[in-house]
């Protein structure tokens, strides 16, 4: 039987933070190299033209997710990593797929209608500053995942329609000309940690909360400082659901954990307790962060990789370019 394949982006459109590490990273990291899939990452910079439109800004935020990836240990030895806009046969698909996608499941889409809400709230037209890129968004996205005859997409809650709007568009290929595509599913991950920002909500870009995961450590540890925490004194129990222990729990070994919890239990005092946080945390990035500015510094290699990617990823891509152009009557 052929392998299950499984492929997840990621749109650059800021810099990679520590929610972004426990959310998606580190899990999919984990779950990558097992030998039982083949695995797909890539880097949908297409995605990132709806709001990134500054040349030097897009050229950074490609380069920093492809040196994050690496640094945090994605083997591109064992799964195909690659940037989307290398591979033209995904945008020759999303041509195509836009002809069966009803305009009405465009409406749907979440982050459409999300713009249309924000424009009636502030009394403008629904429309306004939406471009072609942000309505067609989960056509270019169905294209990226039925390309590759992806069985499974890891991702968040968030991306789960979008999987689903992918599902859609592949049956409606599928119904008109028969078992063409793949047709995918989410895997949504229920136990993955959403992981608090600076002042309590989930850790996010959008609420201007994010510790960045390999900022130095001066800049680590004034974030570390500025965790919002209550008003009670040294010697007062500390509550086990603050910020400061929730964060402390994901860098720590659970020895580390124990006797921190017991601290707090004790009444440590909040600088006592944010000095501590900083200590586990920069220990475990320090490696990664050393292997980021490593691969920053010496982008070739990592263009390299990406350009090795792109090979592999074409190879798989224009079979099923071939398969669709052979069933649409254009081979
Ligand atoms: N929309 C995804 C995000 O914003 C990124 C993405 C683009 C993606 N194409 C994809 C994710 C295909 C999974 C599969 O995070």
């Amino acid at each position: 039987m052929n392998k299950q394949i499984v492929l997840t982006g990621i749109k650059p459109s800021g810099t990679p933070h520590v929610g972004n590490y426990f959310g998606s990273l580190k899990p999919a990291i984990e779950a990558s190299g097992k030998g039982t899939f083949n695995e797909f990452f890539f880097i949908a910079d297409y995605h990132a033209l709806t709001t990134v439109k500054d040349k030097d800004q897009m050229a950074f935020l490609v380069k920093d997710i492809a040196c994050t990836w690496l640094a945090c240990g994605l083997d591109p030895k064992k799964s195909v990593i690659y940037r989307q806009s290398d591979v033209p046969e995904v945008f020759e698909l999303a041509t195509i797929l836009g002809n069966v996608t009803p305009k009405g499941l465009m409406n749907r889409a979440h982050a459409y209608k999300a713009a249309v809400a924000a424009n009636s709230e502030a009394g403008r037209e629904g429309d306004h500053g939406v471009n072609m890129g942000l309505y067609t968004y989960p056509i270019l996205m169905a294209a990226d995942i039925l390309l590759f005859d992806t069985n499974f997409v890891p991702v968040g809650q968030d991306q789960k329609q979008h999987i689903e709007i992918a599902a859609d568009i592949g049956a409606a290929i599928n119904a008109i000309y028969g078992k063409v595509l793949t047709i995918p599913k989410a895997q949504i991950d229920e136990a993955t940690a959403v992981v608090p920002g600076l002042d309590g909500r989930k850790m996010s870009k959008s609420y201007g909360n994010i510790i960045p995961l390999f900022a130095p450590p001066q800049e680590l540890l004034k974030s570390v400082k500025s965790i919002k925490t209550d008003s009670s004194a040294v010697g007062d129990p500390k509550p086990l659901d603050s910020l400061v222990f929730v964060l402390y729990k994901l860098f720590a070994t659970a020895d580390q954990t124990r006797a921190m919890e017991e601290k707090f239990k004790k009444g440590i005092g909040w600088g006592e307790a944010k000095a501590e946080l900083f200590d586990v945390m920069n220990f475990k990035l320090s490696p990664m962060r050393d292997r980021y500015n490593y691969l920053m510094a010496n982008y070739l290699e990592v263009e390299n990789i990406l350009r090795d990617g792109a090979t592999r990823a074409r190879t798989a891509a224009r079979q099923t370019i071939a398969r669709v152009r052979a069933a649409i009557g254009v081979d």
